[in-house]
């Protein structure tokens, strides 16, 4: 037996993988394989490089609990969330367009009433109208969908990380009405840094990239028959639109909130004071026709 080069470990290990029954884990660890092998060669990795690699991921995993997600983090700044965003999207043109989930979605957040506000602490900021339509692509409304929305409170921090916030704060979802339309009452989202004390906060660190994501809200629309959306709408006038730390603004999802004086807010949502609107229709494409 003579030593294996190591183009020839590489084969190796692939035929190693060769009777992985399914199909698709097999595509997708023999390429893993191949383009792991390919990046050691490329940087000709020493041990000691290998090896921190394997404690930083260490600790990734290990300051993620059930309410932190340092790995989607990772993921995330490193643009791969976006890039598996982009390569599944598979959505029609004509559809909205998505953008990354991020780790601070919570499944299980409650309902709310047409209108009602999901800021659940006193709040000084004038309220925020989000409404509009959920459509199919052929412009019909989609009279079962509903809408979840999720954002930080005015300190830049979700309810999961701060103990100040109450439970779902800033979460929830709501039905349409029989014409598709909504209502979301909620506050002008703040631009935000994600957490950097953790192994994200060392990546930033040695790379001399800023944490800041451009204010935004998150957005999930999902109906019977019909592929789920998972979405952000920005704030155009966010100075972070162009370098958001994870990659992920889309032209099409950057709106300008409007406000609206004191008595057409009266009129238009029975408030008293002036408030913010924004105008938005979702557009999802169904898997089944419409029952
Ligand atoms: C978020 O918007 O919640 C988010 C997305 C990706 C990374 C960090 C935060
Ligand atoms: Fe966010």
């Amino acid at each position: 037996m003579r030593n294996m080069t190591e183009a020839e470990l590489t084969e190796v290990v692939l035929q190693r993988y060769q009777d992985t029954p399914d199909p698709r884990l097999r595509e997708i660890l023999q390429s893993l394989i191949r383009h792991l092998h390919a990046f050691v060669r490329d940087v000709r990795l020493t041990e000691e490089e290998w090896l921190r690699g394997i404690l930083y991921l260490t600790a990734v995993g290990q300051i993620s609990d059930d309410k932190r997600q340092e790995m989607i983090l990772l993921s995330d700044n490193v643009g791969v969330s976006m890039l598996v965003n982009m390569v599944s999207a598979g959505v029609a043109q004509a559809a909205t367009e998505s953008t990354v989930v991020g780790p601070f979605y919570v499944p299980g957040t409650p309902e709310r009433q047409w209108g009602e506000s999901i800021q659940q602490l006193p709040c000084d900021d004038a309220p925020l109208f989000v409404r509009g339509r959920v459509l199919d692509l052929a412009g019909e409304p989609v009279a079962d969908a509903q809408i979840e929305v999720w954002q930080t409170n005015s300190n830049g921090m979700y309810d999961i990380q701060d103990p100040e916030q109450p439970e779902h704060n800033l979460r929830g979802w709501y039905r349409v009405n029989a014409d598709g339309e909504f209502l979301v009452r909620t506050v002008r989202p703040v631009r935000y840094p994600i957490p950097t004390d953790g192994p994200i906060g060392e990546l930033l660190n040695a790379t001399s990239r800023h944490p800041w994501r451009p204010a935004h809200l998150h957005v999930k629309v999902t109906a019977a028959g019909c592929k789920p959306l998972v979405t952000h709408i920005f704030d155009a006038e966010d100075p972070y639109l162009d370098s958001d730390v994870v990659f992920a603004v889309k032209q099409s999802l950057v709106r300008k909130f409007e406000p609206v004086t004191a008595s057409n807010s009266s009129r238009e949502y029975g408030i008293s004071g002036p408030c913010l609107e924004l105008r938005y229709d979702f557009t999802i494409e169904r898997t089944m026709p419409a029952g």
